[in-house]
């Protein structure tokens, strides 16, 4: 656990895990603004119970290449506008809007099926959220819903490559893990966390990647996806229940700092 932090650069995995890997505010276009939630809010939306009508809803539609085919020109109608072509949260509409649109891509690897349908279905007019972002229940079918959540986690996921139309960046697991190092490496020099804890969240959060990479289905919101993924890699024998729970920690006081975004 001595190794020097900077070691962590190479050693990362492709993968990145969402909602972790935003480092200091204002290096991407439309995460920025985000910060202005504070850190207060940024918690909040990490905790936020999905509403009793939606949570545990799974999605019926398979992701096949003809609804991935709808859910693109669903989503370039009605969304890449703000969360740009690439989902990264970076569309021309969303520039001006605070909280920005959420870089959808990247988030939605940690977000619940169920979780997506509802923050999709009634927008952002409600608390935490509080946001610009329109409820789509009485324009979109539930169908065409799905259909762009299948789209969504395809974009995340590098199985389609954006159509392009509204302009924004393609999510890229690489520059995701340059900017999580680079976060940690913040931390650390704002006496946030230590070099042995900062090494022990890229060791699980590497661990969570892999888990990730193969696609289960899961439900809820961030925080309740992270639990059930510490607790999976727990029970595979990959980190140490002290670990899972440092992990936790760690990943509180980085949300509380700001530097997680
Ligand atoms: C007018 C701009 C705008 C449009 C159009 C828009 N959104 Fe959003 N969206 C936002 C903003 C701003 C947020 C961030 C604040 C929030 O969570 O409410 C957001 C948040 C979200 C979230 C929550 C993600 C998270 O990490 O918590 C999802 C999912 C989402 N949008 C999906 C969509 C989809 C799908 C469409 C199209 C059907 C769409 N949005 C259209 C502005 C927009």
């Amino acid at each position: 656990m001595k190794k020097s932090l900077l070691l962590l650069t190479g050693a990362l995995a492709l993968v990145t895990l969402a909602g972790c890997g935003q480092a200091i505010s204002g290096a991407i276009p439309g995460m920025g603004m985000m910060g202005e939630m504070g850190p207060g809010g940024m918690m909040a939306r990490h905790h936020a119970t999905i509403d009793s009508e939606y949570a545990g809803l799974t999605n019926p539609v398979a992701p096949d290449a003809e609804s991935l085919a709808r859910g693109e020109s669903l989503y370039t109608l009605q969304c890449a506008t703000c969360h740009g072509d690439g989902g990264m949260g970076d569309g021309p509409a969303g520039v001006a809007l605070d909280p920005a649109p959420a870089p959808v891509a990247h988030t939605s690897r940690m977000l619940g099926d169920d979780y997506l349908f509802w923050r999709i279905s009634e927008g952002g007019n409600l608390s935490p959220f509080n946001s610009a972002m329109p409820g789509f229940k009485s324009r979109l079918t539930e169908q065409e819903r799905w259909d762009i959540i299948n789209y969504i986690h395809a974009l995340g996921s590098g199985r389609v490559m954006p159509k392009e139309a509204m302009g924004g960046r393609p999510f890229d697991p690489e520059f995701e893990v340059e900017q999580r190092t680079q976060m940690l490496k913040e931390a650390v020099k704002q006496n946030v966390l230590t070099m042995d804890e900062a090494e022990l969240f890229d060791q699980v959060h590497s661990a969570m990647d892999e888990l990730m990479a193969g696609d289960m289905p899961r439900g809820g919101g961030m925080a309740q996806m992270q639990e059930q993924i510490l607790a999976d890699l727990v029970s595979n024998g990959k980190i140490t229940a002290e670990q899972a729970d440092a992990f936790s920690q760690i990943h509180d006081s980085l949300l509380e700092s700001g530097l997680m975004k």
